[in-house]
């Protein structure tokens, strides 16, 4: 049921090839550390994009608007889809030697066994009975504002996915897309239950720590089992990212920052155009990954 605000959201099924030999551990510009952040995200986003839909299904027989019960939906939908093709280069990484369903399995009994439990009960307690599934939708909506900044940054430049494999250009630029797409369900959903400024910010501050601790550990971990790093090119290619990444970083938390705005609504981030050229350029190539 799409509105002017709301365009259609589609569910797209694609299928990448991922698994494959021809990938080289290094697969990102032979730089081993960004290549192993992006192997992080491959662990982190499954499980959380299970999180979040937990976290907004919980209030979905509160939510009465049907417009809004669609998009919720569709949400699901999407990171439905998002999880499984990330799941799918789990092949190639267990290949290059990476015990890839440990991480996944650590990082799921310390973050959804563990802590999410732990916050939502804490929530209950300090803040009444519902706060709990407040903060974790909110966590929810936070995170979201990252995935669809990561997005609006990451389809802005072009030059990143260079030289890197087509397959996986089109997971992420795929991924980056519908993440613009359905950027503001999550944080409408939260509006609906709970329109607290507090609830908002300290579910910005709590997925913030979640999101660079598991993604940092994980980034560890993957550097930790790997036995083709040459540690003496390290400091010269470190070097020569160095530049590029604190640019892109700036970038980062200059997008990031809006959501403590108290007026702040994701549909004020201008980058729904990203996406629909996205979609539209790679038309062929899921054409051609669905015959
Ligand atoms: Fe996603
Ligand atoms: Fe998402």
């Amino acid at each position: 049921m799409p509105t002017e605000t709301h365009p259609e959201m589609t569910v797209r099924k694609p299928n990448f090839g991922l698994n494959k030999d021809s990938m080289p551990v290094h697969y990102y510009m032979d730089n081993p550390v960004i290549t192993h952040l992006l192997n992080s995200f491959h662990v982190v986003f499954p499980a959380g994009e299970k999180f979040f839909i937990r976290a907004v299904n919980r209030y979905a027989a509160q939510l009465n608007d049907p417009i809004m019960k669609e998009r919720v939906k569709a949400f699901a939908g999407q990171e439905i889809q998002h999880m499984a093709q990330h799941q799918k280069f789990y092949e190639t990484l267990r290949k290059q030697g990476f015990p890839v369903d440990d991480f996944a399995h650590e990082y799921e009994e310390s973050a959804y066994k563990t802590v999410e439990p732990f916050v939502m009960k804490l929530f209950d307690h300090l803040f009444g009975e519902g706060k709990g599934n407040a903060i974790a939708l909110s966590v929810t909506a936070a995170l979201e504002h990252y995935t669809a900044t990561l997005a609006e940054v990451a389809l802005n430049h072009p030059e990143l996915f260079e030289n890197l494999d087509e397959d996986m250009v089109h997971l992420l630029k795929w991924h980056a897309a519908e993440e613009i797409e359905h950027k503001a369900v999550t944080f409408d959903a939260l509006k609906a239950v709970d329109d607290s400024y507090a609830m908002r910010a300290a579910g910005m501050v709590i997925g913030s720590l979640a999101l660079f601790w598991y993604a940092g550990l994980n980034m560890a971990k993957f550097i930790a089992y790997d036995k083709h790093i040459n540690w003496s090119e390290m400091p010269a290619k470190t070097a020569k990212a160095l530049p590029k990444l604190a640019a892109l970083g700036w970038e980062l938390v200059a997008t990031l920052l809006p959501y403590f705005k108290p007026d702040f609504h994701p549909d004020q981030m201008d980058n729904k155009e990203l996406a629909q050229q996205f979609f539209k350029e790679a038309e062929h190539y899921f054409t051609a990954k669905a015959s």
